[in-house]
């Protein structure tokens, strides 16, 4: 969700080293750099947008776990959803949950506009509907919506991921606020963060890349 006022962790970095760590990591396509920049000009809220080291790390992830069934919770202009469907075979598939009609639109020119576009799903709805309608087994799912409803999430997801399937949550450490949570989306994002780690089901690690990335495999 929008967090206009407040760092994201990777602003504890230096420029330069943001800089570095973008250069470091493989270009992002024409496409999706098309789309960051639309997403800039349509809507005030590019924060939202995961961007191109976290999309690259999720290519890695889908990649590296094979996975072929994915769920994304949170579309906004499609970014990630895109980066998820770069590295899925011919056959793989992502439903993408998003509730708000003008991201979806943008979201749904660029899946058109995009060579894996045809592996994606959009389904328009609050996301908890969605999730629970769905009789699907995934083997991958990307968290990125609503936070309080984070551990909502994990509880509707789980039993619908695969053994060694992974569940990755973005925005994990909430500018740093997860440390001594005051707000609700921080004490929310805790407590998924405390939910899964002392989850006996699933082995976990914590990333520092942008603003906290949370990967959750089950075992
Ligand atoms: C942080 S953005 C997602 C960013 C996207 N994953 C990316 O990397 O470009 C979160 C999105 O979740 C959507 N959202 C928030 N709460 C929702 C809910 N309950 N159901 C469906 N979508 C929701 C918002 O409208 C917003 O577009």
């Amino acid at each position: 969700m929008p967090r206009k006022s407040k760092m994201l962790a990777e602003e504890f970095f230096n420029d330069a080293i943001n800089t570095y760590v973008e250069h470091a990591t493989s270009d992002e396509s024409a496409l999706l750099k098309n789309l960051r920049i639309e997403t800039r000009t349509q809507t005030n809220m590019i924060n939202m947008l995961s961007g191109p080291v976290e999309g690259r790390l999720l290519q890695l992830l889908v990649s590296l776990s094979k996975a072929k069934n994915c769920l994304e919770v949170g579309t906004f202009t499609g970014y990630s959803a895109l980066n998820i469907a770069a590295s899925l075979p011919a056959e793989g598939k992502l439903y993408t949950l998003e509730f708000n009609p003008e991201y979806a639109k943008i979201a749904q020119k660029f899946f058109n506009l995009s060579p894996d576009g045809h592996k994606i799903e959009l389904l328009l709805g609050k996301a908890e509907d969605s999730i629970r309608n769905l009789d699907v087994q995934f083997d991958f799912a990307f968290i990125d919506a609503d936070k309080q409803n984070y551990p909502l999430y994990y509880d509707l997801i789980l039993p619908k991921l695969r053994s060694g399937g992974l569940i990755i949550v973005d925005n994990a450490l909430w500018g740093g606020e997860v440390v001594a949570p005051v707000e609700k989306q921080a004490h929310a994002i805790h407590a998924l963060n405390q939910k899964a780690k002392n989850d006996p089901h699933v082995e976990t690690v914590m990333l520092t890349v942008r603003d906290g990335i949370f990967i959750i495999r089950k075992k």
